[in-house]
């Protein structure tokens, strides 16, 4: 059975003291919830922030983005082990915002996952189609050369440390949400890559998140799918109350 995750991601919103504030009022919300990992990833300058507040409870602080190089002269970029040292767990890497607006690329994704698992954070790699691609038939393409370009090209033992993340780009902070149907059709296929290009046992144990406008209205429905491991949040990840009854959907 493989342990479900529930991540905030809260893009570039939050100060320090919006951070503190926001975990004042969603730690408590969520003290019995241990049926899932709860994970949130702040902006870089409010990790440290986020970790202190987060101490003694069961959240765990993730980074959106780092660069693969463990230091020199990139100006505005932070390397693995900076991250780890300010107490990140796990790093987002490919946001579809990343590939859209920052250049990101199959490559540098690849690159940027390797460099966070030698560091020993947990990588949650991003995948998914526009709406173009959707329209034109092109999903399962689409999320299979993402797929094998990016944690396709890591070794077995590095691949059955990082988890994935599908969001389609259409459903993302648009409010159209991925059926659960069309949600879990794409898992299956993306967890079939995985078979095929390492083998059916760190397939199956792949923990993969949707993500795209998940609310607390509609995150049960995409948690009654067995093959939607967590969600990725976004927006009502900004709202304690509304990310608490996310990661409380079960109760
Ligand atoms: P959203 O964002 O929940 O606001 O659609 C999801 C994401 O981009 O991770």
């Amino acid at each position: 059975m493989r342990r479900r995750v529930i991540a905030g991601n809260w893009k570039m919103f939050k100060t320090q003291a919006e951070t503190r504030a926001f975990f004042a009022a969603f730690a408590p919300l969520v003290s019995r919830a241990k049926h899932c990992d709860m994970v949130i990833a702040p902006p870089f300058t409010a990790i440290r922030a986020a970790v202190e507040a987060a101490r003694n409870t069961d959240i765990a602080i993730s980074a959106q983005n780092l660069h693969w190089e463990k230091e020199g002269a990139f100006t505005g970029e932070i390397s693995a082990a900076m991250l780890v040292e300010a107490g990140c767990r796990y790093v987002i890497i490919g946001h579809s915002e990343r590939r859209q607006f920052f250049g990101e690329t199959d490559e540098s994704v690849a690159k940027k996952t390797k460099a966070a698992l030698a560091a020993g954070l947990l990588p949650i790699v991003c995948v998914g189609e526009t709406l173009a691609q959707r329209e034109s038939g092109q999903t399962h393409k689409v999320c299979k050369t993402q797929f094998l370009d990016g944690p396709g090209t890591l070794t077995p033992e590095e691949f059955s440390r990082i988890l994935i993340a599908y969001e389609p780009v259409w459903a993302i902070g648009t409010g159209r949400t991925a059926t659960p149907e069309i949600a879990a059709d794409v898992h299956k296929f993306l967890r079939e890559c995985a078979a095929e290009k390492f083998s059916a046992s760190p397939a199956s144990a792949l923990r993969i998140l949707y993500g795209g406008s998940v609310k607390p209205d509609n995150i049960k429905g995409l948690m009654a799918q067995e093959e939607l491991d967590g969600a990725l949040v976004g927006g009502a990840s900004l709202d304690a109350k509304s990310f608490a009854s996310i990661v409380n959907f079960a109760s």
